[in-house]
């Protein structure tokens, strides 16, 4: 298996190059700026640069990965198009160069509450309802994908146990982002993941479960 990951300086990207390399699985880390990206992800990642929204630059980018983890977003801006341009014509952008590169497995970072229109995130030019669209995007891709949609993201990380359930099931609490990345990479190899998307966040009074228990508890 070889790893490419969109969004790689980003702060649950950098968690997921970092897990990689700590697996040993290796990794092309996709970035827009080396110099930034020298800085955050560790040496032993091959760093790419490439971009979602010039998607002229993304086969190339992906090489002969044979695995691709997206964790993009849009940052808080005053441009209303941002999230449209970022998380749903980007990663649109992402998912046909995957197909043409005959990628494994798709792994995308969603958010959790993407059904819900009336949601405050919508506020950020509705960022969730982007989601969504990328979400059904990569379902109709025909490739094989997990839709991973966490609650708010946490800088450190904690004990607490993940907890994971079907779409549009959990709709408060948070995780931090390394448990996030673990899951994304898990993804990768757990069976019951494949063609699914997976609310997670975590709770320190949860029981803990594997990650097989954890995806085949979806349904
Ligand atoms: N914040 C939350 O509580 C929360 C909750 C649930 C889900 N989410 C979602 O989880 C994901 C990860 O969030 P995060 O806070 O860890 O992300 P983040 O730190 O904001 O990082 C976003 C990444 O996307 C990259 N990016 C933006 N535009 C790009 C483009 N045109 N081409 C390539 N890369 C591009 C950025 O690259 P640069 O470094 O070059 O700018 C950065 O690496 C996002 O999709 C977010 O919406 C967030």
């Amino acid at each position: 298996m070889k790893a490419f990951v969109a969004g790689a300086t980003g702060e649950t990207g950098r968690r997921i190059v970092k897990e990689l390399v700590e697996r040993n699985i290796p990794v092309r880390a996709m970035v827009r700026d080396l110099e930034q990206a020298r800085a955050v992800l560790p040496d032993s990642a091959q760093l790419v640069v490439g971009d979602v929204l010039k998607p002229e630059s993304l086969k190339e980018a992906i090489g002969d990965s044979t695995v691709v983890l997206c964790a993009t977003g849009a940052k808080p801006s005053f441009d209303p198009t941002s999230p449209y341009k970022v998380d749903y014509e980007g990663t649109k952008n992402l998912v046909d160069a995957a197909k043409t590169k005959g990628i494994e497995h798709f792994v995308f970072v969603s958010s959790m509450c993407a059904s819900k229109l009336f949601h405050p995130l919508n506020l950020f030019w509705l960022i969730l309802v982007w989601k969504k669209k990328a979400e059904e995007y990569i379902q109709k891709s025909g490739l094989v994908y997990t839709i991973v949609r966490p609650g708010g993201l946490k800088n450190e990380d904690n004990n607490s146990s993940i907890v994971m359930s079907s779409a549009d099931t959990l709709f408060e609490g948070s995780i931090p982002r390394t448990k996030v990345a673990q899951v994304c990479i898990e993804a990768l190899t757990q069976a019951a993941s494949r063609n699914k998307v997976v609310e997670i966040v975590a709770k320190e009074e949860a029981p803990s479960q594997s990650f097989e228990q954890l995806f085949t508890g979806v349904a």
